[in-house]
């Protein structure tokens, strides 16, 4: 059963919402606190919206639930196909070049990874880029992938690389199936060569982010979309930050820089549009 908000509860809400994860609910979307909370709000014995709210600054589990309930983790491996292309065909290449005969690593992070899909694809897009490229020298543990989102629960399927039949079917070619997953039980596990690329972290894009370290690469897709544009403003000043010169920002397809930063320069790529930090 749905239960009633009133519009105290939802000020109360959305503004703890806000303060602690900075996704930020519209008065038109009053109903996905409805829809998403009453199931748990029974399972938590809570009496109202409000009664929730008093309860969770004080339950570091309850809080967890909630923010987990409220985030949208819809994900998919290879998502929009032409991203994963373009880093094959240009993106790799550039940072390849950039970096010349320097023994450092390359470092690539996707945030808000939901369940792993996208460092998974980016592991697979690097093995596959190093396969294809043997005169560089370059092997992909010279790649490191940072993947990290403010969900445990999320992370946790990602840190277990296990997905179903349905899961890989949305984006795996056959080819890279054979390549890079191991048939299991419950479905394919991804090959131990590229997790091993990846390291996953529980982290806040709210919070401040830049003392992480440079990157090369970092992707933040379709997972902006659900904050303030202040925060959004925040966030990217702080990628310009943690960015190489000329290093790499990908955001989702429906996203665009414009109007939150003229620090980056924009290279349109096919479908791709390519940001980079101009330093
Ligand atoms: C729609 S999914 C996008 C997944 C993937 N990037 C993609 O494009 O397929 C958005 C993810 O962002 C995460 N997220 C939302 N708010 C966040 C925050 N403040 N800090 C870190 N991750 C957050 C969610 O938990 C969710 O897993």
């Amino acid at each position: 059963m749905i239960a009633e908000m009133q519009q105290h509860e939802f000020d109360l809400l959305k503004e703890y919402l806000l303060k602690s994860s900075g996704i930020d609910v519209p008065p038109e979307k009053q109903y996905l606190f409805t829809t998403r909370l009453s199931e748990f709000l029974a399972e938590e014995t809570c009496t109202s919206f409000e009664h929730l709210h008093s309860r969770m600054g004080l339950d570091a589990k309850l809080h967890q639930r909630f923010v987990e309930a409220m985030t949208t983790h819809e994900t998919s491996f290879f998502r929009d196909g032409h991203p994963y292309r373009t880093l094959q065909e240009h993106i790799i290449p550039v940072i390849v070049k950039m970096r010349g005969i320097s023994p450092r690593k390359i470092y690539i992070w996707s945030m808000g990874c939901s369940t792993g899909q996208e460092p998974y694809s980016i592991a697979i897009t690097i093995h596959e880029w190093c396969r294809l490229n043997p005169g560089t020298g370059l092997i992909p543990s010279d790649f490191v992938i940072f993947a990290s989102d403010i969900s445990d629960k999320v992370l946790n399927v990602a840190r277990l690389g296990i997905y179903s039949r349905d899961e890989v079917a949305r984006g795996v070619p056959d080819n890279l199936l054979a390549t890079y997953f191991c048939k299991h039980q419950r479905g394919y596990s991804v090959a131990d060569e590229v997790r091993s690329l990846i390291q996953f972290r529980e982290l806040n894009l709210s919070q401040p982010i830049q003392y992480i370290g440079k990157f090369d690469l970092l992707l933040c897709r379709n997972v902006m979309i659900y904050f303030s544009t202040e925060l959004r403003k925040r966030i990217v000043r702080q990628f310009h930050e943690m960015l190489q010169p000329e290093g790499f920002l990908l955001l989702g397809s429906s996203e665009t820089i414009y109007g939150l930063s003229d620090a980056f320069s924009t290279e349109h790529r096919g479908e791709t549009n390519v940001y980079r930090a101009v330093k």
